[in-house]
């Protein structure tokens, strides 16, 4: 069955509207756009694919293919309160309930048919691709005539006030921005881009998703964002800067002592390295330099396992075969603690395959492994309007 015929066998009528919104992988720059830094993401095919109509009342019904057994959830408009197991709903009621904030009210709610091929909890941002739908579907449906940015920063106001996690910006972002066959140089401060080519043709990006989930609520997230946070207040008292995106590493080496705390400038160091390397990787690739852009991404995740510790066994290990396999470049991607991990290799040096990697990773993790590989897409948008 096709997923419109879906909707109608859950709604009995044709959906008006379909939108699509994608996932994103970020290249580099890991940890850095909660503290103004520079990030390198590239939205992708991989996302979530909405069939909307408008209702009369002020309920909102959502079904989702990926949680199926969940059957259909009702919001009502009333009662937009976070609710405990209330899954992917407390993302609509979040969106909503930060619109109302803003100062819209939506005269009625609508019916929502989700299919998604993006795995979940998985480092690919499939809650900011959900979140940059529904901003879509009521713009659309509702013409409140949203600001693309203002989009983008009321999502991150849905994880920061209503989900609580203490997220930067670049996964809306690059949700919404997103454009294929680039990648987005962006700079979280002062929200400025540039838009990357990205041959994906030559070059081969693997996603590599560790099957170890882990949600952000309940990880260490918060608490690294606080230890940045702390930390760029001490230098604030030494250095004349706005964010820790503005310290470079000669500067950092200079006042780090200041920090009277080893962990605190493990922490520090890799964000300011880190800004360094996205600086250098987003070079490398406008000179067509994949060799030291995946110097960058080793690195990179060298720096998230040791000063930054958010890798884990899973994506370490992946990271070391992916190399001896011959991969130019891997690294974990995303907020990591599991999740999904990148590696870059020469068109004509991927291996022919997976199979024992998968075999290997099973046996050691008792997981299995999912490969996909990597193709781009445009941000956030309407697809099409059904004519009936
Ligand atoms: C998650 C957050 C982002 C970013 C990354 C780590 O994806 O939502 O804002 O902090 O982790 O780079």
């Amino acid at each position: 069955m096709t997923h419109q015929n879906e909707f109608i066998k859950h709604f009995k009528h044709q959906p008006t509207h379909i939108f699509f919104s994608p996932g994103r992988v970020n290249l580099i720059g890991e940890h850095t756009d909660y503290s103004g830094g520079l990030v390198f993401p590239m939205a992708l095919s991989l996302g979530i694919t909405g069939y909307v109509s408008r209702r009369d009342d002020q309920l909102i019904k959502v079904f989702s293919t990926t949680f199926e057994s969940k059957g259909i959830l009702t919001i009502a408009l009333d009662d937009l309160s976070y609710k405990k197991g209330f899954s992917f709903g407390n993302y609509v009621q979040g969106v909503l309930a930060i619109l109302r904030k803003a100062g819209y009210s939506l005269p009625a709610g609508f019916n929502l048919f989700m299919h998604s091929t993006l795995p979940a909890s998985a480092g690919l941002s499939s809650s900011a691709a959900l979140e940059m739908l529904l901003f879509e579907i009521i713009d659309t449906l509702y013409d409140l005539n949203l600001d693309a940015v203002d989009k983008v920063k009321y999502a991150k106001q849905v994880e920061n006030h209503y989900m609580g996690v203490s997220s930067g910006i670049m996964d809306q972002y690059a949700v919404k921005f997103g454009k294929k066959d680039h990648a987005i140089y962006l700079n979280t401060h002062a929200l400025t881009f540039e838009y990357a080519p990205i041959d994906l043709k030559r070059y081969r990006l693997l996603l590599m998703n560790t099957n170890k989930s882990r949600n952000l609520e309940d990880s260490d997230y918060n608490e690294r964002f606080k230890s940045v946070e702390i930390g760029t207040n001490i230098l604030k008292k030494h250095l004349d800067i706005d964010v820790l995106g503005d310290v470079d590493e000669q500067t950092f080496n200079k006042v780090q002592s200041t920090l009277n705390d080893d962990l605190l400038v493990k922490r520090l160091r890799h964000v300011v390295s880190e800004n360094t390397r996205t600086k250098q990787a987003y070079n490398a690739l406008k000179n067509h330099d994949l060799k030291t852009f995946g110097k960058m991404m080793d690195g990179s995740h060298q720096s998230l396992k040791n000063d930054f510790e958010v890798s884990c066994e899973e994506l370490d290990y992946l990271v070391r075969a992916n190399k001896q396999l011959g991969a130019i470049g891997a690294r974990m991607t995303g907020a990591g603690f599991g999740g999904t991990m990148i590696a870059i290799y020469e068109s004509k040096a991927l291996p022919p395959s997976f199979k024992t990697l998968k075999e290997n990773y099973q046996k050691r993790f008792n997981k299995p492994l999912d490969i996909y590989q990597a193709k781009s897409a445009d941000g956030a948008k309407l697809i099409k309007e059904v004519t009936s």
